[in-house]
This record gives structure tokens, sequence and C-alpha cells, in this order.
């Protein structure tokens, strides 16, 4: 079964193809999050050992705060009710027909910069 994308665009009104500033890299440091809005759109920032991942910050099951749940090494624990995710690739790990959004993130001097293509 091919995996479901539970968003692809809910929040038109950011460019998908633009670089947003998220963060400051001093804001999230290794293994911590953190979560930003941009526009309406909820990030769940992520540092695994000095690189930084962005999920979609709403979690699927009933809305918690991805970036505000336990980061261990890869892994996200949604603080509500103990869904996983790989940060790395949005995917649930009790599932593999649900596929989370991620973002693509770079760093520019100490600013965290996210696309939302
Ligand atoms: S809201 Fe995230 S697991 Fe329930």
């Amino acid at each position: 079964m091919a995996p479901i994308h539970a968003t692809s665009n809910r929040y038109p009104e950011c460019t998908m193809s633009e670089w947003h500033e998220l963060a400051n890299v001093a804001d999230c440091p290794p293994k911590s999050s953190l979560e930003r809005v941009i526009g309406d759109r909820v990030i769940a920032l992520f540092n695994v050992d000095g690189t930084f991942y962005a999920l979609d910050g709403v979690c699927p099951h009933q809305c918690a705060p991805l970036g505000k749940g336990h980061l261990e090494k890869h892994v996200v624990t949604c603080p509500w009710h103990g869904w996983q995710f790989d940060v790395r690739t949005g995917a649930y790990l009790s599932c593999d027909t649900l596929q989370h959004p991620n973002y693509d993130v770079r760093v520019e001097g100490e600013t965290v910069l996210i696309r939302f293509s």
C-alpha cells in the first residue's frame, strides 16, 4: 500500500518554494526540539546531533504539539499518546502507510531556514 501523505498544502498562504527563517541555531541545541509558527503553519524543529529536521508540528492523531515531544536520537514521541515519528522522514514508526509531512531545512550562518516544497 502506498504511503498516505497527511497534508500536501494545508496552508496555501506560505509560498512553497521560498526559504523562510525558522529559528536561531542557538534556540535548538543538539538533542532538543522546539515549536515555531510561520503563517498558519505549526512547525516542529529537531536537532539530532547537530543536524536539523522539521516536521509539521501538529500530530495527526489528535493534534498534539510534536515540537514539545520527547526526542531520542532521530525519533520523536508525541507528548499526548506516544505515537512515534522518524524526524528525518516523517515516517510513523508503527504503520508504514502513514507519512507525516516533513520539510527541507538548511542552516545559513546562525539561522535555520525552512522550505515547504
Ligand atoms: S495526539 Fe499525538 S499520539 Fe495522540
